[in-house]
């Protein structure tokens, strides 16, 4: 019989504003991942739309699709037992209009049994934001660097320094009901004044050690995706060495008939 855990909710999770521990997030996109970052203690898990590009391999977030945000958030949510689950709203699912929004969020809350739905900006979603409360769908709200505005920004990886900007946007989610902020390449000095000046957590992506929280994709710190080395990611496994390693002794064993052997064979 499985140990009973308390679940981690959007209350909870809030409440840690002000506490001793600082929040964690991982993403992960399967049940597979989300089973590893549950059990290992981790605090919330984001089915992040940075799937397009780290499960999908497009060169944005732009492609998912609603549907395939449904499909791995139910992956995720049959895995986890404590952490809070967020999905992301993907581009296009929530810009047209509240009600827009407010139907797609309520399939993503509905089908996949997630906690929480993600989106992108702060002032200019307040009224979306706003609705989906008003709808009972807690909402995480994401500033800074904004990845589904990549065409506007010209790329990504771009230090956000707006300071007062940033803080507006920060403090519009909030009055408008969001339980908590990404914050995303933004310096660290800005994070901190960010957090100091909300109720809410902040969670931050390369926004230094002041913010209430820390997510980091899950495939990126545990060094299984190559090539994608920025200054804020600390690849705390190096997975992808050892998945090579394995799979070449793999290829070779078959190929030289050492495996199967004796101890791997039905008599
Ligand atoms: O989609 C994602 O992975 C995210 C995180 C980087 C915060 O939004």
């Amino acid at each position: 019989m499985q140990t009973p855990v308390k679940k981690l909710t959007v209350p909870l999770f809030r409440a840690a504003v002000g506490g001793e521990r600082r929040l964690t997030m991982l993403t992960a996109y399967d049940y597979l991942w989300a089973g590893i970052f549950d059990q290992a203690g981790v605090d919330s898990i984001l089915v992040g739309d940075s799937l397009a590009m780290v499960v999908q391999g497009h060169s944005t977030t732009l492609p998912v699709t609603l549907d395939q945000m449904i499909y791995h958030g139910e992956m995720v949510v049959r895995a986890v037992r404590r952490a809070l689950v967020i999905v992301d709203m993907p581009f296009m699912s929530y810009q047209v209009s509240v009600k827009q929004a407010i139907r797609n969020a309520g399939r993503i809350i509905k089908e996949t049994g997630a906690d929480a739905v993600k989106l992108e900006g702060g002032a200019i979603q307040s009224e979306t934001i706003r609705g989906l409360v008003r709808a009972d769908i807690p909402v995480m709200a994401h500033i800074g660097m904004r990845p589904q505005a990549v065409r506007q920004l010209g790329g990504m990886g771009k230090i956000q320094r707006h300071e007062q900007q940033l803080l507006d946007d920060a403090r519009a989610a909030e009055d408008a009901g969001a339980f908590g902020i990404v914050l995303e390449l933004i310096p660290e000095d800005i994070a901190g004044r960010i957090t100091a000046s909300l109720s809410i957590p902040t969670i931050g992506i390369g926004a230094g050690q002041h913010c209430t929280g820390q997510v980091l994709v899950g495939p990126d710190m545990l060094g299984l995706n190559q090539g994608f080395r920025p200054k804020f990611l600390k690849q705390f496994g190096h997975l992808r060495e050892q998945a090579d390693t394995a799979v070449r002794a793999y290829v070779d064993a078959v190929q030289q008939g050492s495996f199967p052997d004796a101890d791997h064979s039905h008599q």
